[in-house]
């Protein structure tokens, strides 16, 4: 089933974008974390819309309500349920039903999944805002995984034309700033040249897409399994899961085509007691397990389907061809929201990963 994830922490996502509320249930959450209530709410808001001429001007507070699962501000080991309530629709926005369904958008094939009788306001439950109940339970993940040394931080590669570092080549970069920039990059400076690129692409009536990469560091080797539960099933599992991903790589990812056994295999060195590799082409995972290196993955993130440009579709109301003009508030890029998003759901990743491993102990 399409909205639950988990086998050993089971989500549980609901909601449409223009319905009474959005939300998730998180159930195998651990017992006893005090929940740092002001990085939730930093979180839920590096997501939210209306930050930036770069994301939707609709403005969506996104508050969630926790109804279950935490008592004096400590989770309770039961299923953690929160809400988050719609409160800034306008579906006439997007006329009387679905009609004009918007090429690149999930509007045709999910009228012909459901048999028509999907709720197609806003792009109902495909929409992007189905998001913001997953970075709720991610922040928790996040929160509870530092307190066991894991962090994770990511930051634009790419967007258009305009490519920053990578973790591949600077595995100890700095990541102390990225959450507080709305376009979060490695290299100084380079977010003006991004913004630039994207406000052609809006004043051009259209819209942009790019790279996030995604650096998860402090795990420790042996987390993952082979085959169909390997680190990067689990982890691409859900990066596909969030709207307009469209490609995930870990390490080389599609470099690795090039590059000859000698170039591609990572020595192993005893540091400090410790096992490591001195270089990290495979981005932390060999055989579907952690080895204790930064699992450095990254995902391409379209551009947004809707666009202010006239485009060629059909109707469903007459079955002919038709031209569609679209009037509602998008995100010309999607990017900069979409970052704490895959933040959020490789902090889920590995909270499964990480009780798949507690649940066989030897
Ligand atoms: C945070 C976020 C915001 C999004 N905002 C929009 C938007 O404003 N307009 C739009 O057409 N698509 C938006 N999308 C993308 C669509 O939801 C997505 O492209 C669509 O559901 C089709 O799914 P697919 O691209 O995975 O095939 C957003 C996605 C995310 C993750």
């Amino acid at each position: 089933m399409s909205s639950f994830f988990g086998q050993h922490l089971h989500l549980a996502l609901f909601g449409q974008s223009h319905g009474e509320a959005i939300g998730i249930t998180m159930d195998g959450f651990p017992a006893g974390m005090t929940i740092d209530m002001d990085r939730l709410a930093a979180e839920m808001k590096r997501r939210a819309p209306g930050q930036s001429s770069l994301t939707t001007p609709r403005k969506e507070a996104d508050v969630p309500e926790i109804l279950s699962g935490v008592l004096d501000g400590r989770t309770t080991g039961q299923p953690i349920c929160a809400i988050i309530r719609n409160t800034n629709t306008r579906s006439k926005d997007y006329g009387e039903g679905v009609d004009l369904v918007r090429p690149g958008h999930a509007d045709y094939t999910g009228h012909v999944r459901y048999y028509g009788f999907e709720d197609w306001r806003g792009g109902g439950h495909f929409s992007g805002r189905l998001t913001a109940p997953i970075v709720f339970a991610g922040a928790l993940c996040s929160q509870w995984l530092e307190s066991q040394g894991v962090q994770i931080a990511s930051h634009i590669q790419r967007l258009g034309s305009v490519i920053d570092d990578s973790f591949m080549d600077h595995p100890d970069a700095d990541v102390s700033g990225l959450k507080a920039m709305h376009l979060p990059v490695l290299r100084q400076g380079l977010d003006a040249a991004m913004e630039q690129e994207a406000m052609q692409a809006l004043q051009a009536q259209d819209s942009i897409g790019g790279v996030i990469e995604c650096r998860i560091t402090g795990l420790p080797a042996g987390l993952g399994a082979p085959f169909f539960d390997s680190v990067e099933s689990v982890l691409s599992h859900l990066m596909f899961s969030v709207p307009a991903v469209k490609g995930v790589e870990f390490g080389e990812g599609f470099g690795f085509a090039a590059l000859r056994g000698s170039q591609a295999n990572d020595p192993f060195r005893m540091e400090e007691g410790k096992v490591v590799t001195t270089s990290n082409h495979s981005g932390g995972v060999l055989g579907g397990i952690t080895s204790g290196m930064p699992v450095i993955f990254r995902c391409a993130v379209r551009a947004t389907p809707s666009i202010g440009q006239t485009q060629q579709t059909v109707s469903l109301c007459t079955g002919e061809n038709a031209e569609l003009n679209i009037h509602g508030r998008h995100d010309p890029c999607i990017l900069p929201r979409a970052v704490p998003v895959i933040e959020a759901m490789a902090a889920i990743g590995v909270m499964e990963l990480w009780k798949e491993r507690q649940a066989c102990v030897k």
